[in-house]
């Protein structure tokens, strides 16, 4: 199937008012209501999507739970950078078919980055052949066309396709929080790391107009958001192939603008394409957050140019520390990748040495996983698992030694927090986000969430705060 063969977007509304008709079918024979649960995999973009997927589930009539125990479809949103993710939904899967054996009318469908990757389609289709649907990250706007024919009884629908031009706007969403949301503002990505599976199963890197996004920022603060993420596997990048579009410093400035709109943050920034602008405009715009998400990979020229990455240690080490200079409370983060083939021990040192030196607030750690056709993957001076394992545990030690010196600086001082929930295992207390990312736990009513409060950092426990509310 080609991607021009799909529906445009207004006819997908018009499959979810006969994804309606049939819900409400379905609901007079059986004397209740259908219910759907969405399970997500994976970073922000996913979580994005599965706001889209849960928007379109309740616009046709379901009832949505969290759990997917006694949910009537369960639809799970994959990812599969990293085969851990990939064994994640096989696990949750095994779980699927035993209940619908219990309950053989239950629709399960499989959508996301694993479908796209064709091994692992192959796999879907002979391994758990009770899935009732598949479709892809290029097709996901035609999940009310897909969902209508499940409604109607098709089983074994398997929808992938491997590109798309468009950008699809204005199907329904369901934020799952009412006062932050994620805006993607960029759709795929072009770098080819030469380890990375992304540009193969979410394409090619395309922006989204700067009118649009804006016009999405301005309806999302009219219905109470006060915190956006703008969301892009490169967001340095942004606008490029778009003739006369703004940079993405000056797309964050608009945002800024936006009345009601009182945090932004962003995500992921390539180093490669980091400029002196956006360092300044973050440095002279209070509404954008301090935490900068800086990924490393490694701290070895050598790896990196293997990697593709286009920097160097000292490019990176140099542009790490600028930042640092210029905006001092900011909190930079990063990924870091162990066991790439060819890694050695003194290669591992560079990693610790740029760690040491930088410094950083906090760090996600992986180890490298093979994807299948990508090139890294075909290297066959990959690195034996036990040496990788003493590499990560050295590496790992070295980021929460750092992490926790640098989430000292905080102590004692009183910073804006973003109620976002009630603290579930500590009676009376609310849980809030500061502008650097980090997590504060505080006395507090339900009612503070959704506000910015001005919360005094009294305990550093490693990673988050303990505090008191000081209005
Ligand atoms: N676009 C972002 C990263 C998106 S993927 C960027 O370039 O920074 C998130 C993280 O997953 C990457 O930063 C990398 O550290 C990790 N990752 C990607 N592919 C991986 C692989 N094959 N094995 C292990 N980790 C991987
Ligand atoms: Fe993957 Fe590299 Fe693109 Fe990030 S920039 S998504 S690591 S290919
Ligand atoms: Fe995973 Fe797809 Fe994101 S592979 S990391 S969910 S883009």
């Amino acid at each position: 199937m080609k991607a021009s063969d799909i529906s445009a977007t207004n006819d997908q509304l018009g499959f979810i008012e006969r994804s309606s008709e049939l819900i409400r079918k379905n609901e007079e024979r059986s004397g209740r209501k259908l219910t759907a649960s969405v399970i997500t995999f994976g970073c922000q973009m996913n979580a994005r999507d599965s706001e889209k997927l849960a928007g379109i589930l309740v616009s046709a009539g379901f009832e949505l739970l969290e759990d997917t125990e006694d949910a009537d479809f369960v639809l799970y949103n994959t990812c599969t950078v990293r085969d851990n993710a990939n064994q994640k939904l096989y696990g949750h899967l095994g779980e699927a078919l035993s209940r619908k054996k219990k309950k053989p009318d239950m629709m399960v469908a499989v959508c996301g980055c694993l479908p796209q990757e064709p091994s692992a389609l192959e796999k879907l289709k002979k391994s758990y052949s009770f899935v009732d649907l598949i479709f892809g990250t290029h097709n996901l706007y035609a999940f009310p066309e897909y969902l209508s024919r499940l409604l109607a009884g098709e089983r074994h629908i398997y929808e992938i396709v491997d590109h798309t031009d468009n950008i699809v706007e204005d199907l329904p969403i369901l934020r799952k929080y009412p006062f932050k949301s994620g805006v993607n503002i960029m759709f795929g990505c072009n770098n080819f790391c030469t380890y990375c599976i992304v540009p193969h199963v979410r394409g090619r890197e395309r922006s989204r107009e700067s009118a649009d996004i804006l016009d999405e920022i301005k309806r999302l603060s009219e219905s109470g958001v006060k915190e956006v993420m703008l969301l892009g596997q490169n967001v340095n990048s942004y606008g490029n192939g778009i003739q006369g579009e703004i940079s993405f410093p000056e797309l964050l400035k608009r945002v800024c603008d936006v009345d009601g709109i009182e945090r932004v943050r962003f995500m992921t920034s390539h180093p490669k394409d980091l400029s002196e602008e956006l360092i300044q405009t973050i440095k002279s715009n209070d509404k954008i957050c301090r935490h900068l998400h800086l990924p490393l990979q490694s701290g070895s020229t050598k790896v990196l140019k293997e990697m593709n990455r286009r920097y160097t240690k000292e490019q990176y080490t140099e542009l790490a520390l600028h930042i640092r200079e210029e905006i001092p409370d900011i909190a930079l983060t990063t990924d870091i990748m162990v066991g790439f083939p060819g890694e050695t021990e003194s290669d591992v040192n560079d990693t610790i040495d740029v760690i040491n030196t930088v410094k950083y607030d906090n760090a996600f750690t992986f180890i490298y996983s093979k994807r299948m056709g990508t090139p890294a993957a075909v290297r066959e001076d990959q690195v034996p698992e036990a040496l990788v394992k003493e590499s990560f545990d050295r590496v790992l030690k070295c980021v929460q030694e750092n992490a926790r010196e640098q989430s000292l600086r905080w102590q004692g001082l009183t910073l804006p927090a973003l109620v976002e929930e009630v603290n579930t295992s500590l009676e009376g207390y609310v849980t809030g986000r500061l502008s650097n990312n980090m997590i504060v736990h505080f006395p507090g009513e339900p009612s503070l969430i959704g506000t910015i409060v001005p919360v005094r950092l009294d305990e550093c426990r490693g990673f988050y705060y303990m505090g008191s509310i000081t209005v």
